[in-house]
């Protein structure tokens, strides 16, 4: 069995590194956002983070994309470097280092790969004859019994192949594969989610073909050490990246590469696992290196239950959805949408109700609601009771669940299980502090009051914390409004499983922390040109909105006033609450005939107006239509006059 490092307070986790043929799409960001999601979360336990992501750059596929574009292959590459960078900084992607295959540093280390391997006997030279699959970079075998001249599909992506016919290095994958079924049995959870783990099983014990890895017929690659006529194949290049990246290969690096190997999760989507399930672990096995601890394997998104591809027109930009929601929610939303073990449908529908729902009513209402009720009663400084109430100490239970709960989906890496755990608490939370109506303690029982608030800063920190990792900037801002920072000394974790909750909070009245975005006009696609958002005024809390009285009443007299060519004066019986003068501007869309005997919604707290000498105490709401006629807002069916709207 291939020796296992004894445990170190690190993480090293990966990204794929992303085919630069385009700029990053979203799935390219899917991978890198749990990536960054699991480097924080080990960062919150305080372990040594190393975060690795890049760009593959060699290969057919690319050489065959420069030409295209008219550019040279290194010039073409260069030209996505900054996007790709820009993008990930932009979604608040803290990694630790972006490889590049083009780097001198790994060059060089995949050649020195190569002739250790051809040392061992593990590479010896031969000739292919097949079939090639350009786009996913692949060697395929024709299916039993197909005539020699009749081209397969790629099984991965299900395009023609081309044929090969050259002489070629190859690396004995054959006399890996008992080596490997013994290693799947022994790591049951090698592979995560494990029911990826059977297709794999199922191949390798279908018997493993020696894999070619080199090429004679292009140019762009890793040239094969001490045979110019060959490059590197693309994926004997590519997947080196993950030692390559720590110091594989630098004598002066060894220190380096010895804390982080092996890595603690490279994360991929199902498209390549084959690579990294078989080849990858037989590579290491070759090297006498440890094997990585986990592969977390992602489904793909799809729009309209079809994966996003160029050709379909169906590609998300996350630029787009970067300006229209900011990168945070967009980073909720995938994690939380997106469950980690299958495919997920993307819909605007979708992104806009995760954050009207979860993030502005659940979460950023709870929040300003708390500030705003405390802050309005002077209370700045939250201190913690002495004694809890029977429903705090119930909350606070909750409270200790979920972060059990959490743990658990965290550590499996359930994040979209994990995230739904969390937002349980935050409605108990929710159903606590509505409950509790802390606006009538503040008025005579100031110190449940000071519970209740004590309690739902509380919980509010727990969930913040446990968020960070997911919305570090929004998190960050949440604590900032209960007077807190986020700390990366110490187990973070541990630290809110043994809190008694006896913390001092200072509440600050911060921006708002989850804009509900406006209805979608038209779904942008592809291109910056088709965003269109409808302009809207700035959002209210609720506590805005109770300010404003709507009652519903009868209006039982209407007349028209002299010398105005808008003006209608009505009276208007709220049942027990009286009888009201109320002008309205509605002459050119109502006459006074019409209006009588109307149930219609008034503004009824608004400051009395003089108008053409008359007061009116009140408005009435309308609507205008396209040609601009007034509508009266009525309801559905007859309500009591003097019924309040909420
Ligand atoms: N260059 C190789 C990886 C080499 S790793 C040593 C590659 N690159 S890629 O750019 O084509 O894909 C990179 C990652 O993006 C893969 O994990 C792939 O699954 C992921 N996604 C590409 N499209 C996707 C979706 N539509 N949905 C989710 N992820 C998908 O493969």
């Amino acid at each position: 069995m291939v020796p296992l490092m004894e445990h170190k307070n690190k993480f090293y986790v990966t990204t794929p590194i992303y085919y630069v043929t385009a700029k990053p799409h979203l799935g390219s960001l899917y991978s890198t956002v749990l990536a960054d999601v699991a480097a924080r979360w080990n960062k919150l336990f305080s372990k040594k983070v190393f975060f690795l992501t890049g760009t593959d750059e060699h290969g057919q596929k690319i050489a065959e994309a420069a030409a295209h574009a008219g550019k040279s292959p290194q010039e073409f590459v260069d030209s996505f470097i900054h996007p790709y960078k820009d993008m990930w900084h932009r979604y608040h992607i803290d990694y630790t280092k972006f490889i590049r295959t083009t780097d001198e540093y790994h060059k060089k280390a995949v050649q020195q790969w190569i002739e250790i391997l051809m040392k061992k006997g593990d590479v010896y030279k031969s000739f292919y004859e097949g079939w090639y699959c350009t786009p996913d970079e692949t060697f395929v075998t024709a299916k039993e019994g197909s005539s020699s001249d009749e081209a397969p599909s790629c099984p991965s992506c299900g395009r023609i192949t081309q044929r090969v016919s050259e002489e070629t290095y190859f690396f004995r994958l054959s006399a890996y594969q008992d080596k490997l079924l013994k290693f799947y049995e022994e790591h049951p959870d090698f592979i995560i989610p494990k029911e990826r783990a059977h297709e794999v099983v199922n191949f390798v014990r279908g018997g493993l073909k020696d894999l070619s890895i080199s090429r004679t017929t292009i140019t762009w690659g890793i040239p094969f050490p001490g045979d110019a006529k060959h490059v590197t194949y693309v994926w004997a290049d590519a997947l080196n990246n993950y030692i390559t990246a720590i110091g594989w290969g630098q004598q002066a690096k060894k220190d380096e590469f010895n804390f982080w190997w092996p890595a603690d999760v490279h994360i991929l989507g199902k498209d390549i696992v084959r690579f990294h399930a078989i080849y990858w672990p037989a590579f290491l096995m070759a090297l006498d290196l440890p094997l990585p601890k986990h592969l977390l394997v992602h489904g793909w998104i799809t729009v309209d239950q079809k994966k996003m591809s160029k050709s379909f027109g169906n590609v998300v930009d996350p630029e787009i959805l970067l300006e229209k929601y900011g990168a945070d929610p967009v980073r909720y939303y995938l994690v939380r949408q997106m469950a980690v073990n299958s495919d997920g449908d993307f819909s605007y529908h979708d992104v806009q109700e995760r954050i009207t729902s979860d993030l502005a009513n659940d979460l950023g209402n709870l929040l300003n609601r708390m500030v705003t009720l405390a802050l309005k009663h002077e209370q700045k400084q939250i201190l913690a009771p002495k004694h809890w109430s029977a429903e705090s100490i119930h909350l606070r239970d909750e409270y200790y669940n979920m972060l059990e709960d959490l743990k658990k989906h965290m550590h499996d890496y359930m994040y979209h299980l994990a995230l739904a755990r969390v937002w349980k608490f935050i409605h108990q939370v929710n159903a606590y502090f509505h409950g509790k109506e802390p606006w009538k303690l503040a008025k005579h029982e100031l110190a449940d009051f000071i519970e209740v608030l004590s309690a739902t800063a509380h919980s509010l920190y727990a969930v913040a914390i446990v968020l960070w990792p997911v919305m570090p900037t929004k998190m960050e801002q949440l604590l900032a409004s209960l007077g807190k920072k986020i700390a990366l000394e110490g187990d973070q974790l541990q630290k809110l499983e043994e809190s008694p909750w006896d913390m001092t909070f200072s509440l600050q009245q911060g921006e708002t922390l989850f804009i509900k975005p406006p209805e979608i006009v038209q779904e942008p696609m592809t291109s910056q040109e088709t965003i269109e958002t409808k302009s809207t005024s700035p959002t209210i809390n609720i506590d805005d909105l109770t300010k404003v009285e709507l009652l519903v009443g009868t209006i039982e007299q209407a007349q028209e006033v002299p010398k105005s060519n808008k003006l209608l004066q009505l009276q208007v019986n709220f049942g027990s609450l009286g009888m009201r003068q109320i002008l309205s501007g509605i002459k050119q869309s109502y006459s006074a005939q019409e209006v009588i005997g109307k149930q219609a919604v008034f503004v009824v707290n608004l400051e009395p107006r003089l108008m053409m000498g008359l007061e009116s105490r009140g408005m009435l709401l309308v609507a205008e239509s396209e040609d601009g006629q007034a509508k009266i807002i009525t309801p559905a069916a007859p309500v009591p006059n003097g019924t309040r709207l909420k």
